[in-house]
């Protein structure tokens, strides 16, 4: 079969290769692929890791073979699936409990968008609840998971200030109350941030956090430091900065449903991942794209 494999040592950091069909393990389903996505963490694996490497965490496909421990869905099931690496492919082998089916109404494309974004948004998301009625600023807003973030928060209740770097980069944004130009253009404080940009703009993050408020540190997109000064926090008495280094430290029980709530959101109307379609034939030539804050919303891939 096909599958897309790490080439850091040529001029295109991946190419599309033939490689053995994979090997379910017995909690692993076998999923024909039909979409998937990148995420801008994906874009460093393919420096750092070796040469054959098969990256892909985000897909979406119907299952040829359930998993023979019984977990996960049936043969012929239209599903989302989290993989840790090697799912953009022809076919890939998913664990049971990391996949959920799709409403009928929902594409395989949108879906793809939903893993790594979907479920950071709503993680990052939730150290904030209940967020009915609060005040939330979500930085890296166009970006995957912040326009997902800002949707979900909308539609829980929040008054969402969405941060992006660029006019056009909000155009595309659904659900923010307010959008603005920087952070340093955001008004007042606020009871929840998600902040993934790093250096300046966490620093200005603190200067926004209300008292008791938090601060969900999911990135650092700039890789830029931030320098900070317990005297910072003086006038946002017992405010939190909390980490959030990586969406899959929920417990793995926990996957399935959120996967199914994300796809049940796209398919009430409440959640519109915004698109940017390829053949996965272009993945080398959009990561550079995704890298350069040209892509709003998620980079998703069709194979054909
Ligand atoms: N902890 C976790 O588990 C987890 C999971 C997923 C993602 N992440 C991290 O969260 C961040 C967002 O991920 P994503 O997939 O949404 O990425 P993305 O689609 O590339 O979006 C990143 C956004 O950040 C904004 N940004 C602001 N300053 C930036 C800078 N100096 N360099 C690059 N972008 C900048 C960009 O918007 P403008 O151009 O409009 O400013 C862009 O929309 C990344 O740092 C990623 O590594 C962490």
């Amino acid at each position: 079969m096909l599958a897309v494999v790490n080439t850091p040592k040529s001029s295109a950091p991946i190419e599309i290769r033939d490689v053995p069909e994979p090997q379910p393990a017995p909690n692993e389903a076998l999923v024909a692929v039909r979409a998937f996505s990148l995420n801008r963490g994906e874009l460093r694996l393919f420096q750092i890791r070796p040469e054959g490497w098969r990256p892909g965490q985000d897909i979406s496909g119907v299952v040829l073979q359930p998993a023979a421990d019984g977990s996960g869905s049936k043969t012929g099931a239209r599903v989302v699936a989290l993989t840790d690496n090697a799912g953009w492919a022809e076919r890939a082998t998913v664990p049971g409990h990391r996949m959920a089916v799709l409403p009928d109404n929902v594409r395989f494309e949108d879906a793809a968008a939903l893993p790594v974004a979907g479920l950071t948004a709503l993680r990052t998301l939730r150290h904030g609840a209940p967020l009915l009625g609060k005040q939330v600023l979500i930085t890296g807003a166009a970006g995957g998971v912040g326009h997902l973030a800002t949707q979900i928060a909308t539609r829980s209740g929040a008054r969402v200030t969405a941060v992006v770097g660029r006019a056009e980069r909000g155009r595309h944004l659904r659900g923010a109350d307010e959008i603005v130009e920087g952070i340093d253009k955001a008004q007042g404080l606020f009871a929840l941030i998600l902040e993934s940009a790093g250096g300046s703009s966490l620093a200005a993050a603190i200067a926004h956090v209300e008292a008791k408020g938090t601060i969900v540190v999911f990135g650092n997109s700039s890789g830029e430091p931030t320098p900070f000064n317990f005297r910072d926090l003086a006038e946002h008495p017992n405010a939190r900065i909390q980490a959030f280094s990586y969406f899959t430290s929920e417990p793995e029980e926990r996957f399935a449903p959120d996967l199914a709530l994300l796809v049940s959101l796209v398919g009430d109307g409440s959640l519109k991942p915004h698109l940017v379609k390829r053949s996965w034939r272009e993945l080398a030539q959009i990561g550079p794209q995704l890298r350069d804050r040209q892509i709003s919303g998620k980079a998703v891939f069709q194979l054909d």
